[in-house]
């Protein structure tokens, strides 16, 4: 699973700053395999959450602030990292997945409430999960489990603080 590099860029904001969606967006893009996430704009507190959470649960997710996203698409185009977009009006997972995870370097983008069409015309692939509206959180972590077949429940995160003991009932964890 290490072998794939899955970026993360999230464009476009609402009037009124989410940082909560913000900071589920980079949450769901750690646990779930993704190495960073790149988003316009956020409060330092969503970068402190998140370097927070390294030092306790361990990894080097990163939290990049401000590039602009047509910067962010050139460039991973040019180093041949595949621009995969998330949107309802996309292809159907369920068809294009084979050849999804045939890519080893990916740029996943997911929206706000408005994405500019420009979008659309310079992805590589435009993905629907399901032809339905709901959540860009959700559809990131559909696509992140499907692209790494499920590889990516099985990750360790190296230096945490802390570690969980799976358990049927109740919490256990313990000091590293
Ligand atoms: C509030 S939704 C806006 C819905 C938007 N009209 C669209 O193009 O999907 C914000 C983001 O959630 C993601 N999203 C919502 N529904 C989706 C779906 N069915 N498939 C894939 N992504 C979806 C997209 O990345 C979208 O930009």
């Amino acid at each position: 699973m290490d072998s794939k590099s899955i970026q993360v860029l999230r464009i476009g904001q609402r009037y009124v700053r989410d940082d909560r969606t913000l900071t589920h967006l980079c949450l769901v893009s750690r646990a779930f395999g993704a190495e960073l996430i790149y988003l316009e704009d956020a409060e330092k507190d969503v970068t402190g959450t998140l370097e927070g959470v390294n030092r306790t649960w361990g990894g080097e997710f990163k939290v990049v602030l401000g590039t602009p996203w047509r910067k962010l698409i050139r460039d991973a185009k040019k180093e041949g990292r595949s621009v995969v977009h998330l949107t309802m009006y996309g292809e159907p997972l369920q068809e294009v997945m084979p050849r999804l995870r045939e890519l080893d370097r990916i740029l996943l983008v997911v929206g706000g409430p408005k994405v500019p069409g420009k979008v659309y015309r310079e992805a590589d692939y435009n993905v629907a999960v399901t032809s339905q509206p709901h959540s860009e959180i959700a559809a990131l972590a559909i696509v992140l489990h499907e692209i790494q077949s499920g590889e990516e429940l099985k990750r360790t995160f190296h230096k945490s603080r802390l570690r969980i003991l799976p358990s049927a009932r109740g919490k256990r964890v313990v000091e590293n």
